[in-house]
């Protein structure tokens, strides 16, 4: 089967990264744009990216007006910044909206786009931009994408190019110490979503499907964790690595229509990206169960044997091998797919809220769809399977 693969991103990982790799920093200019969110001053990781500039004699400023969904505006704002400094490198800090904030603004500071940013035809001119992720899910990262709030077509929009892939990344759990509970399962339901959806895209190849499986290895050995919202230092460096992990998948198989459709409930109802995803996943999965071949999902279709491997792998890895769990063990070995598994995630975790309002989103997704139909040419499947899902929801 032919297949692609590239993912032209430096990583480093571990504690402390961000300092012991300075050079890094040294190497990208003399004038940085620090394009951050407002959480960043809290978490350490502004601290530590100033400490580390100040140290290689690199001047800085400091963007963080990005909000939350980051609009045209905001980074048109970042972009005149950036000129006006005359910035070299941009140095992104925060979750999935800073870092696709700065991947905009990197466009903007060096190229014109009269026609406005979702027309533009992004060239290789575009300032070099150091990653370093608050939040483990969008994989930005390692991606060449970036998703801006698209007010003219009431939706969140991507750009993409291949010089918006960052030169390096920095994977440090650290900084998601003090993240709150809900960030943190929303955003790893968001990096779940990207790995199956990346291992169901038509474009997936071998390679992309290793790195999807070690991903969902890493994210659902943090099942008990989320569940439970504890993290170890080990629990958030795997979600980071796996988050990261899923991002390098969909930087080459892209996503389906489960982003499609959950950009419309982030831009009309607010719900938080990966939280829409986590909603939209089961039915998404329900239908490729009986629709797609079933070459498409061997790989989500492994033995009893092989997901109880897989999910002691996955307890191995998070330091609780020892924990008696025969119940929970033997409920992922039901032979009802792989993808029982990754529909239990949000069903679990959002068990506690009432059902009247989870039926009260599912009628917006119903209403989502159809404004949401006709973004969805990219993917082979998506027409026939855009059709099924009212009813399967
Ligand atoms: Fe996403």
């Amino acid at each position: 089967m032919d297949f692609r693969y590239f993912v032209p991103v430096e990583i480093y990982g571990g504690e402390d990264c961000v300092r012991k790799n300075a050079a890094v920093f040294a190497r990208c200019g003399s004038r940085a744009l620090i394009v951050t969110g407002k959480s960043s001053a809290k978490n350490g990781s502004l601290a530590d990216v100033a400490a580390v500039l100040e140290a290689n004699g690199q001047e800085y400023a400091v963007f963080d007006s990005v909000p939350p969904n980051p609009t045209v505006q905001s980074v048109e704002e970042g972009a005149a910044l950036a000129r006006r400094f005359g910035a070299g490198f941009i140095v992104a800090v925060g979750g999935g909206s800073p870092m696709d904030a700065a991947k905009a603004i990197a466009v903007l500071a060096r190229q014109q786009a009269p026609e406005g940013i979702f027309a533009h035809k992004i060239g290789e001119d575009v300032l070099p931009m150091l990653h370093i992720p608050t939040t483990a899910g969008t994989g930005s990262e390692v991606t060449p994408y970036a998703i801006i709030t698209n007010d003219e077509k009431q939706t969140k929009t991507s750009i993409s190019a291949p010089s918006l892939f960052p030169k390096a990344a920095f994977l440090d759990g650290k900084y998601m110490k003090d993240l709150p509970q809900s960030v943190t399962v929303n955003t790893a339901l968001d990096a779940v979503s990207h790995a199956v959806e990346g291992m169901l895209s038509v474009r997936a190849g071998a390679l992309s499907d290793a790195l999807a499986r070690e991903s969902l290895r890493l994210l659902l050995g943090e099942y008990p964790s989320l569940l439970k919202g504890e993290y170890s230092a080990l629990s958030r460096q795997n979600l980071l690595n796996g988050a990261a992990l899923a991002g390098m998948v969909i930087a080459n198989t892209g996503t389906s229509p489960v982003h499609g459709m959950g950009y419309s409930l982030t831009y009309f109802h607010g719900v938080a990206h990966g939280r829409a995803n986590g909603l939209l996943l089961p039915a998404f999965l329900a239908v490729c169960e009986r629709k797609i071949p079933a070459a498409y999902v061997g790989d989500l279709r492994r033995s009893r044997h092989e997901r109880a491997r897989i999910y002691g792998q996955g307890r191995r890895a998070s330091g609780r091998a020892g924990e008696p769990d025969r119940r929970r063990t033997q409920r992922l070995c039901r032979p009802r797919g792989e993808e029982q598994k990754c529909r239990k995630l949000p069903r679990k975790v959002f068990r506690s809220r009432p059902v009247r309002s989870a039926v009260c989103i599912f009628s917006l997704i119903r209403l989502s769809l159809f404004v949401t139909f006709s973004r969805f040419y990219f993917f082979e499947f998506s027409p026939k399977y855009c059709n099924e899902l009212p009813f399967v929801i």
